[in-house]
């Protein structure tokens, strides 16, 4: 039940609804059975922490390897942001949700290519909020540049041939709110999901747990590590290798005490590009499992209001 894609939004933000009354309105009930076992029969995940400071050591890129092609996941640690930073930027995340709704209408906040950063579209009233935002993403642009090439590394390719093909990103910031829900077995936070990027980084709650990463049909909880950055190969990831990523699946659930808050920044090539499976990844034993895609978010969305998945779409 986050306040989240704009196209499940109705008339007025979960926030304000969570508010306003005690009773769930009917359609965010989960029609296909209950999420079930949301909480405590699901296993916790093994952290899967890889150390940005050691990411060119063999050890670290085996793990970078595993972690991908068998969860689609894993968190980042040392990679130099200080927790007292990361810290503040929950803090402005939650004295964002505390603001009146007109001034956060507007919860997508396009961050890259700067010039469509609409500055005058960022919430005014909070004096850290665009400085601390703004130093944050500045961050994970690099971030993502080092993930990148560790990650072509990974899989034993030239260290540039991803972020070639990923080309000048677009990156995308998104403030989730969930707020407690009196019915944490019957509704979703968010509803089982690919994301449409190539990988999102996800700064987490540092206390309220609630993301759950799909893996062999079975639900598994990810831990809370505060000062990790969680991150997620989406579905333009698991084209662009050819099917040798895996787009990790996740949920979030509910909580009847606690409301949680996180920020995703969803990473994506430009809309206007080609991507597809990178030619060093395509032979005899696998061929092109893949079409070229472009404009992948518009398709992703599409489908996601559909509950269905965009992927299925770009299969050879
Ligand atoms: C998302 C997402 C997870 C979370 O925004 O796509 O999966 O924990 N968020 O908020
Ligand atoms: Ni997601």
């Amino acid at each position: 039940m986050a306040a989240s894609f704009e196209a499940e939004l109705p008339s007025k933000p979960v926030q304000e609804i969570a508010q306003s009354t005690k009773e769930v309105p009917e359609r965010f009930i989960h029609k296909n059975g209950y999420p079930q076992d949301i909480h405590d029969s699901v296993p916790l995940m093994d952290p899967l922490l890889i150390d940005l400071s050691l990411i060119s050591t063999e050890a670290e890129l085996q793990k970078l390897q595993f972690a991908l092609t068998s969860w689609g996941c894993f968190q980042v640690i040392n990679h130099g942001m200080t927790s007292s930073f990361l810290d503040e930027v929950r803090h402005v995340a939650e004295q964002f949700f505390a603001l009146p709704l007109e001034e956060k209408q507007k919860l997508y906040l396009t961050v890259y290519p700067e010039d469509l950063r609409k500055l005058n579209f960022w919430p005014e009233n909070l004096p850290r909020f665009r400085e601390v935002v703004l130093e944050y993403v500045t961050n994970l642009k690099i971030m993502l540049e080092v993930i990148l090439k560790a990650i072509a590394r990974a899989l034993t390719l030239e260290e540039n041939c991803f972020l070639n093909e990923h080309g000048e990103a677009t990156m995308i910031a998104r403030f989730n709110f969930y707020p407690s829900c009196p019915a944490p077995q019957r509704v979703f936070g968010l509803k089982p999901h690919g994301d449409g990027t190539t990988i999102t980084m996800l700064l987490q709650d540092k206390e309220v747990e609630g993301l759950q990463v799909l893996k062999d049909d079975n639900w598994f909880r990810v831990p809370v590590i505060p000062h990790a950055i969680f991150i997620n190969a989406g579905d333009l990831a698991e084209i662009m290798s050819n099917g040798i990523i895996r787009t990790a699946v996740h949920r979030v659930v509910t909580n009847s005490e606690r409301e949680r808050i996180s920020l995703a920044v969803f990473c994506l090539p430009n809309p206007d590009a080609e991507t597809g499976p990178l030619n060093e990844l395509i032979n005899a034993d696998r061929p092109q499992m893949y079409k070229k895609v472009k404009n992948y978010i518009e398709l992703f969305f599409q489908h996601y209001q559909l509950g269905q998945r965009a992927i299925d779409v770009a299969k050879l």
